[in-house]
């Protein structure tokens, strides 16, 4: 069966993506930042193995490294990330919260992947998607809020579709994916869907994923999003 590594599985999507890979049959290698606590991860029957991962810590990254050695990662999910000063007009955003926001949802993802190259390289699918966001079009951006998470996701599609050029003579395709306004923790409980049905539409679109597709943004719906 095929491999998946989900960042952030312990609970909203991540958690989601992880329970219907798990009883699809796939080998899902799980992460959470503290795995003493992902008590649902441990309760899901299957083939999945659960990894501690921090990754705004390099060292996090090099030991979840170290530990796949020699494993094979069909698909990458790197869907961890946080939300800070939903409110805070961007122009009095703490640096503070700039920079956490910043590596948790940008420079994270990029140094994840980067650490699962040879992973990815060993995959027969050979994908690597990233969570982004309604929030991270510049031309839908005509509502407010959400300025520092915006900017965050904004940086994340730049540093993906970097990847895709970078990766596509190796055969990889770096996808951005967007999963919709989905009720988690992350909203407060608020959103048009519940994580079922928009993970079953990412797993759709993940599962037509190729080559071709490399450099996109794909919604749960199978659209396209503008940048
Ligand atoms: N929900 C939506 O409507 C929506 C819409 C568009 C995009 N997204 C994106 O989808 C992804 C998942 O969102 P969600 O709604 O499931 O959020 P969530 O319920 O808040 O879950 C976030 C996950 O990320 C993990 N995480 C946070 N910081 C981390 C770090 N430094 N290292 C490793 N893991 C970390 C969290 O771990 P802890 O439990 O340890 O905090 C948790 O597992 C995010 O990238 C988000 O931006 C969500």
């Amino acid at each position: 069966m095929p491999s998946v590594l989900i960042s952030g599985a312990n609970r909203g999507l991540g958690f989601e993506f992880a329970r219907q890979y798990a009883a699809d049959g796939w080998t899902v290698h799980a992460t959470a930042r503290n795995p003493g606590a992902a008590n649902e991860l441990a309760a899901l029957g299957g083939d999945v193995h659960i990894h501690q991962l921090d990754v705004t810590q390099q060292a996090s990254i090099d030991a979840l490294a170290a530990g796949l050695k020699g494993w094979s990662i069909d698909v990458l999910i790197a869907n961890s990330g946080i939300i800070k000063a939903f409110d805070t007009p961007i122009d009095v955003a703490s640096h503070r919260d700039f920079m956490e926001v910043m590596a948790t949802n940008t420079l994270g993802p990029l140094a994840l992947a980067s650490a699962l190259l040879p992973n990815i390289m060993l995959g027969e699918r050979k994908l690597a998607t990233a969570l982004s966001s309604l929030m991270s079009s510049i031309t839908r951006n005509d509502w407010g809020t959400q300025h520092v998470y915006r900017a965050s996701k904004t940086a994340l599609n730049a540093v993906w579709t970097s990847l895709a050029r970078e990766w596509r003579p190796r055969g990889i395709a770096c996808v951005l994916i967007r999963p919709g306004y989905v009720r988690t923790g992350m909203t407060g409980g608020k959103g048009d869907l519940d994580p079922p049905e928009s993970i079953m539409g990412l797993r759709q679109v993940i599962a037509g994923l190729s080559l071709k597709d490399a450099g996109r943004l794909i919604g749960y719906d199978g659209k396209d999003l503008p940048w």
